[in-house]
């Protein structure tokens, strides 16, 4: 073949690392409202879509990366890790489980606050990387569970915390018969949520409400008022 041929040839797309491009393209810094946690956050330069784009080798078994939520602080999320640094007691020597994780800021406020051991629930690939960047950014252990956590049986926990989770009506659809399997197995659950249009109202009992910034913006947008609730089993 002539090198012109040769040079002509299209060269395989090379698959991103999805932890170097964490680094070189988002910035470490502070959470705002959680001054305590700091987290590799999305900025308008960031060009998170290059991660969701597919690469020549990729394998079609794989499910397909979702929309980059873990690059951001949810306000769901913001308002459970607040409330939970305030009242160390409430994770102080238990298990926790961080369900939704993302960027993982629930499940490291728990571990900040004294949890005895942290697992991060997250189904993103991408994001399993970024919570354990950032679990190492804040010195924190976080143990990552493999695969979809509300297909089975509740894990060995005293607490699940839930940042955010209802956002979207068919990941609601998919958290409430796991979390109701949580209550029925003793296990406590903790949602923090703005108001999203799924959050399951009726079954909720308000703790304790906060201002905090919601995602948009460089890492933090207009704060707004979100809550903490207690999960409660359904009547009957
Ligand atoms: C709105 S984000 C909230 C992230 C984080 N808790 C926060 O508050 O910043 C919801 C996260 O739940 C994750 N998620 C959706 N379905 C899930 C499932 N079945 N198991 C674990 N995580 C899931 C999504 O990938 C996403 O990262």
């Amino acid at each position: 073949m002539s090198d012109s041929k040769a040079s002509l040839r299209r060269e395989p797309a090379k698959a991103l690392d999805p932890a170097e491009f964490i680094k070189a393209n988002m910035r470490l810094a502070p959470v705002p409202a959680l001054p305590e946690v700091r987290l590799y956050l999305a900025h308008p330069g960031s060009g998170l879509r290059r991660l969701l784009e597919p690469d020549d080798d990729s394998d079609e078994t794989r499910p397909e990366p979702q929309p980059p939520y873990w690059a951001y602080a949810w306000a769901g999320g913001a308002v459970l890790a607040r409330y939970v640094l305030d009242r160390p007691s409430i994770v102080a020597g238990k298990r926790v489980l961080d369900l939704g994780a993302g960027s993982g800021l629930v499940g490291i406020a728990a571990a900040r606050a004294g949890a005895r051991a942290v697992i991060a629930a997250e189904v993103d690939r991408n994001g399993i990387v970024a919570l354990g960047l950032n679990a190492q950014a804040n010195g924190v252990a976080i143990q990552i569970f493999e695969g979809d956590v509300t297909d089975g049986p509740p894990p060995a926990v005293e607490l699940v915390l839930a940042g955010d989770v209802f956002y979207a009506q068919d990941v609601g659809q998919r958290m409430m018969p796991f979390l109701d399997r949580c209550l029925a197995a003793g296990i406590d659950v903790l949602v923090g949520d703005p108001g999203r249009a799924w959050l399951p109202r009726s079954r909720l009992c308000l703790l304790g409400e906060y201002q905090v910034p919601d995602v948009g913006g460089n890492g933090g947008g207009e704060p707004k008022p979100s809550a903490v609730f207690a999960l409660v089993a359904e009547p009957g």
